[in-house]
């Protein structure tokens, strides 16, 4: 039995990441280690949170000794666990330095002390910055320019990662993965607004005039992408996983819109983010030469999305409902 730890669990994308591996391994032993932050959320383990392959540890990824303490069972490390949404970076940082860059340490010199066999550090297309016009998409040997503190966090992880392979031969690994999009994605990203607005008839805000570009990967997707790495990546290397899905604001906004049979004149254009990335793009064929490929085009993964948010409407309503995410919605969109 090998026993893997999952920080950040509990959210969006390590939740589908626990389940794959317990779908798929029938002799890993899953440890989800997580804060519970205002994304965590267990409901998203319901299905399998009594297999008996899998505990949940609820901790802080930059609490050493619990780190430590949880560390000595490990075997391989996939490191989730983040403060991820621009916008509330935008508002204040300090969160995301704590956990997207010093906890980032925290976890890397505990995995090293206790010789795990693999780490590897999830990181995010938004490393590389911000691509003009016709250049060429981002390889995983392009300069890392991080421009808003979301990322700028993210980046100082990733590159502590490095410096972990590097420096003391640690066998970590790094993705770079572009916008996932899914079920239980908390509802403050994009699409799951644009979705569960639209269900309820509301508007559908736009950022700026809706030209910047994404690339968007379905989440299980992701999750494969990660397995195939973690278990065949080269160490010290990092891999770019992206969906071969581009599109700007305005495509997004419509091809919702349309696949939810709702009416154009819910768009509303809004201020733009403050210092919006306005392109990311990326080359993904390394990780394709271990033998990987989305499995989704944007057509398939947004029809799934919108199903998913339609038959669950108590799960994201009772978010939205809460006081964290009023609060959260009045600041950010209130005054734009
Ligand atoms: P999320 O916000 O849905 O979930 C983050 C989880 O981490 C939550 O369960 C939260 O409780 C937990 N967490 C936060 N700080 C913690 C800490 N200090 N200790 C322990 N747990 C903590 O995020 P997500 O969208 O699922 O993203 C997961 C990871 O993937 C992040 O590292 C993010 O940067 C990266 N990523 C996300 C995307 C995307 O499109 N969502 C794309 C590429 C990379
Ligand atoms: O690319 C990977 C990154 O994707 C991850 O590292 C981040 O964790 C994840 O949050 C996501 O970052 P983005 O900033 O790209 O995602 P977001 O859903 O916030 O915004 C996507 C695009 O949509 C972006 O151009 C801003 C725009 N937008 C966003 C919101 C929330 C809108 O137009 N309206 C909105 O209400």
């Amino acid at each position: 039995m090998k026993t893997i730890l999952v920080t950040g669990g509990a959210g969006f994308i390590g939740s589908h990441f626990v389940r794959h591996i317990l779908n798929t391994y029938e002799d890993y032993h899953v440890i989800n280690f997580d804060k519970l932050t205002y994304a965590g959320n267990l409901e998203n383990l319901r299905d399998v949170e009594n297999n008996s392959r899998y505990e949940f540890v609820q901790g802080d990824i930059g609490n050493a000794e619990l780190v430590d303490h949880v560390m000595k069972r490990v075997d391989y490390v996939t490191n989730f666990a983040a403060e991820s949404h621009v916008d509330r970076s935008i508002m204040g940082a300090e969160d995301f330095m704590r956990s997207n860059a010093l906890a980032v340490y925290t976890l890397l010199d505990s995995a090293r002390h206790h010789n795990v066999e693999r780490f590897l550090q999830v990181s995010t297309d938004e490393v590389y910055g911000s691509l003009a016009d016709g250049e060429a998409p981002w390889t995983e040997s392009s300069p890392l320019a991080p421009r808003n503190p979301y990322s700028v966090a993210k980046a100082s992880g990733d590159m502590m990662a490095q410096s972990f392979a590097i420096t003391y031969d640690m066998p970590v690994v790094i993705t770079r993965a572009s916008n996932n999009i899914g079920p239980f994605q908390y509802p403050e990203k994009r699409v799951p607004v644009f979705i569960t607005n639209a269900i309820d008839d509301l508007s559908l805000p736009v950022y700026g005039d809706g030209s910047a570009v994404r690339d968007h990967l379905y989440v299980t997707d992701h999750c494969e992408a990660i397995d195939l790495v973690l278990h065949k990546g080269t160490v010290g290397e990092a891999y770019n996983v992206g969906g071969e899905n581009e599109a700007n604001g305005v495509d997004v906004v419509e091809k919702i819109l349309d696949a939810m049979e709702k009416p154009r004149e819910l768009i509303k254009y809004v201020t733009d983010r403050p210092g919006h990335d306005m392109k990311y793009s990326l080359n993904a064929a390394k990780t394709m030469d271990l033998g990987w490929k989305p499995k989704h085009d944007f057509e398939s993964a947004l029809r799934l999305t919108a199903e998913w948010y339609s038959a669950n409407e108590d799960w994201w309503r009772k978010i939205k409902e809460g006081a964290d995410y009023q609060a959260y919605y009045q600041r950010n969109y209130k005054n734009r």
